[in-house]
């Protein structure tokens, strides 16, 4: 086990100042905390750059919108404050998470007039998956619980609450052997996994889930246009388990997981291949594209 999140040296820009590390607390009645009323980000900063930092920036204040609040601060403040947090702690390569949250005020359901905070921290995350693991490909559970109809639960809103189940159903996983595990939706289609979008290919195109239910993630849209560029041909399409059986290749993406090779979901194989390792060398140019250019 390696050091407590919450005693790692630096700093996090706090409702709009930078304190120490250990400092950046919050009461223990915090709507926050007991009504999950928080909506946060996941991001990489690659040698200095936020990649895609606007669109982060901007996906944060839809989420508290859908959870009925407004962070106080622009797009374009946040955009700056992750910027300063990097450069403070004098980051190349890091991960970066905002997350905002309603405040003390009111203690129930309603939250009507509570403060919202903002809070940013950075810090360095080299790989979510084993990095040999990476293209041989990681092992995947099906989890038994699904994603919520968007009738049910903000699915679309990257919000705290919808990691309740995520994180269940990655421990579960974990015991199990696995490293993460496949979500179906509520209708028991192929969803995502519990912080990754999901891809499969057969015959040289490319097959994903629609992303009504659940986060369209930035890296998903990221790697569908550099698919794309490529001319490889993506359909995004209802996909259920059963078709599992004829796809040869699976891989997943996110700003952390960035693109990472799947070679078995419970009893589906698949060989991690050509264009699984084409769309990792591309994401990787596209995000380091000073280091793939050097
Ligand atoms: C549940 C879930 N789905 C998908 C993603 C991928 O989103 P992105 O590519 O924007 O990081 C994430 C990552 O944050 C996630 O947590």
């Amino acid at each position: 086990m390696g050091i407590s999140f919450d005693k790692f040296d630096g700093v996090i820009w706090y409702d709009g100042k930078l304190v120490p590390w250990t400092e950046a607390t919050l009461h223990v009645l915090s709507h926050g905390l007991h009504y999950a009323s928080a909506v946060f980000e996941g991001e990489r900063c690659y040698g200095g750059e936020i990649f895609k930092c606007t669109q982060h920036s901007e996906r944060l204040k839809r989420s508290a919108s859908v959870l009925d609040f407004e962070i106080p601060w622009s797009v374009a403040e946040i955009d700056a404050a992750k910027r300063l947090v990097i450069e403070k702690n004098n980051f190349r390569d890091a991960y970066v998470r905002p997350i905002a949250w309603r405040g003390s005020e009111m203690m129930g359901v309603s939250a009507q007039s509570n403060t919202i905070h903002l809070a940013i921290a950075s810090w360095q995350w080299p790989s979510y998956f084993n990095p040999e693991e990476r293209l041989k490909g990681i092992r995947l559970d099906l989890a038994e619980y699904r994603r919520p109809d968007p009738k049910t639960a903000p699915s679309l809103a990257k919000a705290a609450g919808l990691y309740m189940i995520c994180t269940i159903s990655k421990h579960r996983a974990e015991r199990r052997g696995y490293a993460d595990a496949m979500m179906l939706d509520w209708q028991g289609r192929v969803a995502e996994c519990t912080g990754a979008n999901i891809f499969f290919v057969r015959e040289g195109v490319i097959h994903t889930p629609i992303a009504d239910c659940f986060l369209d993630g930035i890296t998903r849209q990221t790697v569908i246009e550099l698919a794309k560029r490529r001319g490889i041909e993506v359909v995004e399409r209802r996909i259920l388990p059963d078709e599992l059986t004829g796809f040869s290749e699976c891989f997943i993406t996110g700003s952390a997981a960035e693109v990472t090779a799947v070679a078995e979901i419970a009893d589906w194989r698949f060989t991690p291949g050509q264009i699984t390792k084409q769309l990792m060398d591309d994401y990787t140019a596209e995000t380091q594209p000073k280091a793939a250019a050097a």
